[in-house]
């Protein structure tokens, strides 16, 4: 295999059997590989992740069966590859699939060497599709969370991605802004051109010019050589402008004007070159107040946010804790090469309280330190550090803990399912599993009021 290009595969298939064994087969040749159980779990899967290759079940009992999921995969993600498995009886639905686009088929039971032999000539296939491509960022990074306020994140990108709209994206520190980019590029028409990325704070005064629009050669002391700015390097692709909320009034009244007029000079040129970039920006800052300390020009805050996108912080959105833990723990048992870590319920309920103010960048780095420093298989309480276990968080004395701990994370977890439902009690009732009346109960308990 091609050393450089590791092309992902999915498998979609509702047997977990089916899915394991394949994944194992696949992987032991060196492939990326995961799964899913059902249509829509594979679809949102390709929705935050680019596959290369989709084994894909003909037949799954109940929501979107194989042909549903090919045509949605066929529409919306054009450049993935689909290879059908159909069992007995599916003869007809797989010519179907070919006709929607997939490439092969499998049979049931599945040929271990049949099965290699056509992903190799489907990987070839990629590959030669890849060839000749600059090395151009590849989305690895998935974003996870399964709260209402993710999911309407999740479906916003894939909204706005294929527009040319300014979208800004706010939020804490460590909230996963930046990825949110990532992904809008990733999913946009411009994903083969460059994303490229200016950190609007560490910009020192005088080199501003010379970043964002480049030099030429002996156009001042000390440029010896020509510079392509930051714009001209997007050019087709996606400038994403990080910590907006930290730029000089100078390099504010310079951004506007490029995003008026789309054209950069470079210093020391009398010549301008036209340059069609989408813009993202981000800030941790409220640009409001900013704007009101004139610190931030007005102007260009509505120029920059015509889509804007708010990142939660962890502590609003904590249902999105389980799944987060699941997959950095993942990812940080993989690279460490241990086997799959487990957390205890009492530490889950620990992490579930804590109010994580490094949001999910902190979640991150502390599970990557114990999953290198835990000698347990399951993390639990004690394997905790101090900020997160220690006496400042518990609230109420120490005399029952767990039980605070399990109270405060159910009043939360109520809190946000009633803000997600605009507080309506038979729907969130219904979403929690739980009796009307055992919610009213429960409000009660918690002091639980509608916000105004
Ligand atoms: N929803 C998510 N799923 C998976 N990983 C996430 C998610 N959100 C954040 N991360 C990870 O957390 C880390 C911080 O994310 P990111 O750099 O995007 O945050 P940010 O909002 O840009 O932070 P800052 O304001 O400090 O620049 C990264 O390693 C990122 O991959
Ligand atoms: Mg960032």
């Amino acid at each position: 295999m091609n050393q450089q290009f590791k092309p992902t595969i999915l498998i979609i298939d509702d047997e977990a059997s089916i899915c394991e064994s394949l994944q194992g087969v696949l992987e032991d040749e060196g492939y990326n590989v995961s799964t899913a159980l059902s249509g829509e779990e594979g679809i949102h899967f390709l929705a935050n992740e680019p596959i290369d290759l989709v084994f894909l079940d003909i037949l799954m009992p109940g929501g979107m069966d194989g042909i549903e999921t090919l045509k949605e995969i066929k529409q919306m993600f054009s450049d993935t590859e689909v290879i059908m498995i159909s069992g007995h009886g599916t003869f007809d639905l797989a010519l179907e699939a070919g006709k929607l686009g997939a490439l092969d088929f499998l049979g049931k039971p599945l040929d271990l060497d049949i099965i290699l032999e056509k992903v190799e000539k489907v990987i070839q296939k990629i590959e030669l599709r890849h060839s000749g491509k600059t090395s151009l960022h590849r989305y690895k990074r998935p974003i996870i969370g399964n709260s209402p306020a993710m999911q309407e994140i999740l479906m916003k990108i894939r909204q706005v991605a294929p527009t040319n709209g300014r979208v800004l994206i706010t939020g804490e520190s460590g909230t996963g802004k930046e990825l949110v980019a990532r992904a809008i590029h990733e999913f946009s028409r411009r994903r083969k051109a460059p994303f490229v990325e200016v950190n609007s704070a560490a910009i020192p005064k005088e080199l501003i010019e010379s970043e964002l629009f480049g030099h030429e050669r002996g156009a001042f002391t000390g440029a010896s050589k020509l510079r392509v700015g930051k714009f001209e390097q997007a050019n087709g692709g996606t400038i994403f402008l990080d910590e907006i909320g930290d730029m000089s009034l100078s390099m504010q009244a310079k951004i506007l004007r490029v995003l008026e007029e789309h054209k950069v000079e470079r210093v020391g040129s009398g010549q301008t070159i036209d340059v069609d970039v989408r813009t993202i920006s981000a800030t941790n800052k409220n640009l409001s107040a900013e704007i009101e300390e004139n610190n931030f020009r007005e102007d260009l805050y509505y120029r920059l946010n015509v889509v804007p996108i708010h990142v939660l912080p962890l502590r609003e959105r904590i249902e999105d804790l389980p799944l987060l833990l699941d997959h950095f723990l993942d990812r940080f048992c993989r690279e460490n090469q241990r086997p799959k870590m487990s957390v205890t319920d009492g530490a889950l309920e620990m992490l579930s309280r804590y109010d994580w103010p490094g949001n999910v960048r902190e979640l991150r780095n502390l599970i990557e330190r114990i999953v290198i420093l835990c000698p347990n298989h399951a993390i639990d309480v004690i394997d905790l550090p101090e900020e997160i276990y220690g006496k400042k968080t518990l609230r109420g004395g120490m005399q029952a803990p767990l039980k605070d701990a399990r109270q405060e994370f159910e009043s939360r977890f109520i809190v946000n399912s009633l803000k997600a439902n605009s507080w309506n009690i038979t729907e969130t009732a219904k979403q929690l599993g739980i009796e009307r009346t055992h919610l009213h109960r429960k409000m009660r308990q918690y002091d639980i009021e509608r916000e105004t």
